[in-house]
């Protein structure tokens, strides 16, 4: 696995944005895999500013966001649509027909799970997936495990999960839905290429075990792993652990 340390979160958002801005240059057409969560945010914003300056083209891109919680409509605040919708499907030019979600209110979940992974196929897999990554180890809601699932699936949330995602349910951790339908392990290695972002010092430790540990379902990232084109875009605080081995 590929790592490059930034000095700063700043530095690092702004790099990979222009490297995506760049890269849908010579490919207009490119599949994204997307995440939600705090570190996103950045990035997001520095392609919002990319584009504003007509530097990143985004007319014919498609993207399939990674998970949706389950029993609440795309429009509800607290929907992982809103929040793509609020930090960066409204600051660039995506069509909204070429943006795929997970729908949290499909009558039939599993079946909803299957079209998803159906629609990754037929649009021709993803060429670049985008991940944060959960101070447990967790890679969209791939939670640790004993077993992980392949193809996009229904997932109960951990407790810890529901109070990391409080602040978009008015800080109230029992108002986080306690389902989610989400991409799995196969879906994301399936990605042709895999970018994970990890910024501050929370994330240092399984930063560490993922660069240095074995492959486990205790550690869902771990898995990446085995992919033949990942990188790690780290700021120095999720960096420190690796650091210290070195
Ligand atoms: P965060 O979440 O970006 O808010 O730290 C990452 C994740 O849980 O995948």
């Amino acid at each position: 696995m590929k790592t490059t340390i930034f000095k700063d979160e700043r530095t690092l958002a702004r790099t990979l944005a222009v490297q995506i801005a760049a890269a849908l240059g010579p490919r207009p057409t490119s599949i994204l895999g997307l995440p939600t969560g705090r570190t996103p945010i950045r990035l997001y914003r520095e392609l919002g500013t990319l584009h504003a300056h007509a530097q990143a083209d985004f007319s014919q891109a498609t993207t399939f966001n990674l998970d949706e919680f389950l029993g609440i409509p795309p429009e509800h605040p607290g929907s992982y649509r809103s929040f793509m919708q609020e930090h960066l499907f409204s600051k660039v030019n995506l069509q909204p027909e070429r943006i795929n979600f997970l729908s949290g209110v499909a009558p039939d979940p599993d079946a909803e799970c299957r079209r998803y992974e159906a629609a990754i196929e037929a649009a021709g897999g993803i060429d670049l997936q985008l991940l944060g990554i959960g101070t447990n180890g967790h890679i969209g809601f791939n939670e640790p495990a004993r077993e992980l699932a392949g193809p996009t699936h229904r997932v109960t949330l951990k407790a810890s999960t529901r109070r990391a995602n409080a602040a978009l349910f008015g800080g109230d951790a029992e108002q986080v839905p306690r389902e989610a339908l989400s991409m799995g392990m196969a879906t994301i290695l399936h990605a042709k290429r895999i970018v994970l972002i990890a910024t501050g010092k929370s994330k240092a430790r399984c930063i560490a075990r993922l660069v240095n540990g074995p492959i486990t379902p205790k550690l869902p990232a771990s898995f990446l792993q085995v992919h033949r084109d990942v990188e790690l875009m780290l700021d120095a605080a999720a960096a420190e652990a690796l650091a210290v081995r070195a």
